[in-house]
C-alpha cells in the first residue's frame, strides 16, 4: 500500500505516499479504504485528514493503468467511502490536487489548502471527462456557471482564485498538516452535521434560458471535433437535473465511453510523448546540467524578440544583441509592444510588463556577451554570416558558456566547425511566434556533450517549451517533413484540386489552417528565395510552379494582399481568387496536365503519409530517438490536432502501418516514384507485423 495511517492525538492523518505525484493508483485506492475502515472502527478517532507526502497532493488518476486496466476498489469507491464517512473529512491540499486528486478533495467535508498550491479538472485535456463526480460535485459546490468553464478548459485554479470560488475553506502559508489537523480536530468538537458537496442542490430555474444548448454550440466551435468537452457539458446537465447518483451514475457512463474512444488513446499518448522527450537514451535522468542564469541573443528581429522574452518570462535576465541602434530599439520596441498587448487583455499587470522589460538589457558590443552561460543567434539563415557570429563568440564567450543557433535549416556541425568548442554547440530551433509556440527542437551536433543536451531539455522545461532533441539533418524532424507536406499540397493543385478544397480537407482533417493558406499568412518571398539557391534535384520544381508565379507578379500572401487567395484590406479571412486560379490553369497547361476530381481523402493521405514515409527514415536515421518524438514535435509545432496523437500514431492506429505501406507504394505508382519511395524501416515494420513502439 502507498502510505501510511497515522494518529495525531485524536486525529487520523490517512498520508498518501505514491512518488512522484501521487497518482492514484490501485494501491493508493487500497491505502485510503483500509485508513477509512480503520479510522471509523477506532473510537479514539475523531477526525480525519487526507493528506500526502512529496511534492504534491494526487495528481490524478494513474494515467497507465487507462492502458492495464483497473482492479478495485474504483475510485468512485474510493470516493463514496469518503463522501459518505461519519467522522469530519479534512483534505490539506499542496502542490496540483489535479483530476482524481482534487475528486477526492471534493468529497471530503473541508479543503485546507498551501497558499501555493493548485486545484484543477485536466481530464479534458487527455480527452476524458470528471469520472468520481466532479462534474457532480463541483457545480454543487460553486455553481453552474463557474463550475463548467473550469471543467471545459482543464486549466488549473491557484489556491487564492479556488478560495474566491468557494472551493477552499482555509488557506495556509505555514505549516499545512499541523493547520489541517487543527481544523479536523475543532470540528469534531464543534459537532452538528457534516457540509457533504453531494448533498447541495443545484437552482436550475437560476441558469440562462437555453445555457446548456448554447454552450454545446460555442464548444463545438471553441473545441473542434472534440468529444470529451461535449460530454462534460452532458454530466454537468445531469448534475442540474438529476438527484446526485442518478447525475453521478450517468457521469460514469458518460466517463467510460470516453475513456476507450481513440481522442482519449491519442491524447494519452501525447501526454507521456511529450514527457518521454525529455529523456536521452543511455544518459542518467539525473545527470549534472551546466547552470544557466543570463542569456545573450544576437539578433532583435521578431524571431530574437520572441526568444529573449521566453527567458525574461522566465525570470532569467537576457542580453540581446544588435549591429545598430536603430534596429535594437525596433527590436525593443516590438517585445515591449507584445508585453503591453498582454496586458491589454489581462494577462499580465503593467508593473509586470516594466518587470520583464528591465530584463532585458541591449548592447551593441559583442563585449557584453562575456558574462552569458548561454549565447543564441537569431541572424540571417545563411552560413557566411552564421560564420561571422560564432567566430566572434568563440572568442568572447567564457569556457563553458553554451553556444546555440536558431537555424532552421542549417548544418550544426558546419556551424559547430566555426568555433573551438564544438562540444558546447547546438540548435535551439525556436518556433515563429517565439513566444507563443511549444516546441523547442534541440539539435544534437556531432560533437555536442551531453551535458549541454541535457541542460537544453532542462531549461526547455523552465521557459515552459516541449523539448524535442533531434540530429542534424537539412531542416531537422520538422522542416524536413514539412517539405513533403508543401509539395504533396502543391501538387494537388496541379493536378485539380482548387487551393480551398485542399485546405478545407486539411482544416476538416484538425489542423489549424491549410497548409496553402499557412504560405499565405508567412509569405511565399522567403520560401522563394530558399528555392532559388537549391539544385531542382532537391525539391520538385512543378509542387511550386503556382507559387513561384505569384511571388514573381507580387502576391506575396497576406501581407501583399493576395496569395493563393484575396484577402480584403484589413482581413485575414481568405477568398477564392480568380487571378490564382487563372495561373493554375496555365501552369497546368505548361506541363499539360489534364485536372482531375480530387478526393478529401486523396488530399489527406497524401500530404500526411508522405510525411509519415520521411518520418520513418529520419528514425531510421537515428535523427529522432523515438516515432513519439515526431508526434511531439508536429502537434507542439505545426498544429497537428493532438487528438489524432500525431503524424506517427495517426498512422499506426487510424490507418495501419500496412495499409500506410501499401497506399505509399500506390502513390510510387501514380504520383512519383522519387519522392514516394517506401521507407525501408516501414516496410520492415510492416513486414514484421510490428508497431513504432517496437523500435525502442
Ligand atoms: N498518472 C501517471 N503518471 C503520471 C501522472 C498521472 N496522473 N501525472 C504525472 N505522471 C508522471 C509523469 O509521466 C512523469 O513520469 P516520468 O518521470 O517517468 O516521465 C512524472 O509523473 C512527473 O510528471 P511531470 O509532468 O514530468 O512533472 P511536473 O512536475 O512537470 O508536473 C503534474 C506534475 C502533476 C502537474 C503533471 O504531471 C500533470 O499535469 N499530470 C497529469 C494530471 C492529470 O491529468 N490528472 C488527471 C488524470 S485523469
Amino acid at each position: 500500500m502507498s502510505g501510511r495511517f497515522e494518529k495525531h492525538g485524536e486525529v487520523g492523518v490517512i498520508l498518501v505516499d505514491n512518488p512522484p505525484v501521487n497518482a492514484i493508483g490501485h494501491s493508493v485506492r487500497l491505502h485510503i479504504v483500509e485508513s477509512l475502515k480503520q479510522a471509523a472502527a477506532d473510537d479514539t478517532v475523531k477526525a480525519v485528514v487526507v493528506a500526502c507526502a512529496g511534492r504534491t497532493f494526487m495528481a490524478g488518476a494513474d494515467i497507465a493503468e487507462f492502458k492495464t486496466g483497473q482492479k478495485p476498489p474504483y475510485l468512485p469507491d474510493v470516493i463514496a467511502a469518503l463522501d459518505g464517512f461519519e467522522k469530519p473529512l479534512v483534505a490539506a491540499l499542496h502542490g496540483t490536487a489535479f483530476g482524481g486528486g482534487f475528486e477526492v478533495a471534493l468529497a471530503c467535508h473541508y479543503r485546507v489548502a498551501l497558499a501555493d498550491a493548485r486545484v484543477g479538472l485536466p481530464e479534458v485535456k487527455l480527452g476524458l471527462m470528471p469520472g468520481s463526480g466532479g462534474t457532480q460535485r463541483l457545480p454543487r459546490l460553486i455553481g453552474v456557471e463557474k463550475a463548467l468553464p473550469l471543467i471545459l478548459s482543464g486549466e488549473p485554479v491557484p489556491v487564492k482564485q479556488a478560495a474566491a470560488l468557494g472551493i477552499i475553506d482555509k488557506v495556509v502559508e505555514g505549516e499545512l498538516l499541523g493547520e489541517a489537523i487543527e481544523l479536523a480536530k475543532q470540528k469534531a468538537e464543534a459537532g452538528g452535521p457534516l457540509p457533504r458537496v453531494s448533498k447541495k442542490t443545484i437552482d436550475r430555474s437560476a441558469l440562462p434560458e437555453n445555457y446548456f444548448a448554447d454552450l454545446r454550440a460555442k464548444v463545438a466551435k471553441e473545441k473542434r471535433n472534440l468529444n470529451s468537452p461535449q460530454r462534460i457539458i452532458d454530466a454537468v446537465e445531469a448534475a442540474a437535473t438529476l438527484p446526485f447518483e442518478q447525475g453521478a451514475a450517468k457521469e460514469r457512463e458518460l466517463f467510460l465511453s470516453c475513456l476507450g474512444s481513440p481522442q482519449a488513446r491519442a491524447l494519452q499518448h501525447v501526454f507521456f510523448a511529450e514527457r518521454q522527450a525529455g529523456k536521452i537514451p543511455g544518459l542518467p535522468k539525473d545527470m549534472a546540467v551546466r547552470e544557466v542564469n543570463s542569456v545573450a541573443i544576437i539578433g532583435a528581429g521578431t524571431m530574437g524578440g520572441g526568444i529573449a522574452m521566453n527567458f525574461a518570462n522566465a525570470g532569467i535576465p537576457v542580453t540581446i544583441l544588435e549591429v545598430s541602434q536603430e534596429g535594437l530599439e525596433r527590436g525593443l520596441g516590438l517585445v515591449r509592444k507584445n508585453y503591453e498587448r498582454s496586458a491589454a487583455r489581462g494577462r499580465m499587470t503593467a508593473e509586470q510588463v516594466e518587470e520583464r522589460m528591465a530584463l532585458i538589457r541591449p548592447t551593441l558590443s559583442y563585449d557584453d556577451l562575456r558574462g552569458a552561460d548561454l549565447i543564441i543567434e537569431a541572424v540571417f539563415e545563411t552560413l557566411e554570416v552564421k560564420k561571422q557570429v560564432f567566430t566572434q563568440l568563440d572568442a568572447v564567450a567564457k569556457p563553458g558558456a553554451i553556444l546555440a543557433s536558431n537555424t532552421s535549416y542549417l548544418s550544426i556541425d558546419a556551424i559547430a566547425g566555426f568555433t573551438n568548442r564544438p562540444q558546447d554547440v547546438l540548435g535551439l530551433h525556436f518556433f515563429s511566434p517565439a513566444n507563443v509556440m511549444k516546441l523547442l527542437e534541440i539539435v544534437r551536433g556531432e560533437k555536442t556533450a551531453p551535458d549541454v543536451l541535457a541542460t537544453a531539455l532542462t531549461l526547455a522545461k523552465r521557459i515552459k517549451k516541449v523539448g524535442v532533441v533531434t540530429g542534424n539533418c537539412h531542416g531537422f524532424i520538422g522542416n524536413r517533413m514539412l517539405q513533403e507536406y508543401r509539395r504533396e499540397a502543391g501538387l494537388l493543385v496541379l493536378e485539380g484540386a482548387t487551393p480551398g478544397q485542399v485546405d478545407k480537407a486539411l482544416y476538416d482533417f484538425g489542423m489549424p489552417m491549410g497548409v496553402l493558406q499557412m504560405g499565405d499568412m508567412a509569405g511565399h518571398d522567403i520560401a522563394y528565395r530558399s528555392r532559388q539557391e537549391m539544385s531542382p534535384e532537391d525539391y520538385e520544381p512543378k509542387a511550386y510552379r503556382v507559387a513561384d508565379r505569384l511571388v514573381e507578379m507580387g502576391r506575396l500572401g497576406l501581407k501583399t494582399g493576395g496569395g493563393y487567395y484575396d484577402y480584403d484590406e484589413g482581413s485575414r479571412t481568405p477568398k477564392p481568387s480568380d487571378v490564382t486560379q487563372k495561373i493554375i490553369e496555365e501552369v497546368r497547361a505548361e506541363y499539360g496536365v489534364q485536372p482531375r476530381e480530387i478526393s478529401d481523402q486523396e488530399i489527406i493521405e497524401r500530404c500526411f503519409l508522405a510525411m509519415v514515409n520521411v518520418g520513418c527514415e529520419i528514425l531510421r536515421e537515428g535523427i529522432a530517438y523515438r516515432a513519439s518524438d515526431i508526434d511531439t514535435v508536429y502537434i507542439n509545432g505545426y498544429g497537428f490536432p493532438a487528438y489524432r496523437g500525431g503524424p506517427m500514431f495517426w498512422a499506426e492506429n487510424e490507418i495501419g502501418l500496412g495499409n500506410a505501406l501499401e497506399k505509399i507504394r500506390g502513390y510510387a505508382e501514380t504520383v512519383s516514384g522519387k519522392w514516394w519511395k517506401p521507407s525501408p524501416l516501414l516496410e520492415k515494420l510492416a513486414a514484421e507485423g510490428k508497431g513504432f513502439a517496437d523500435l525502442a
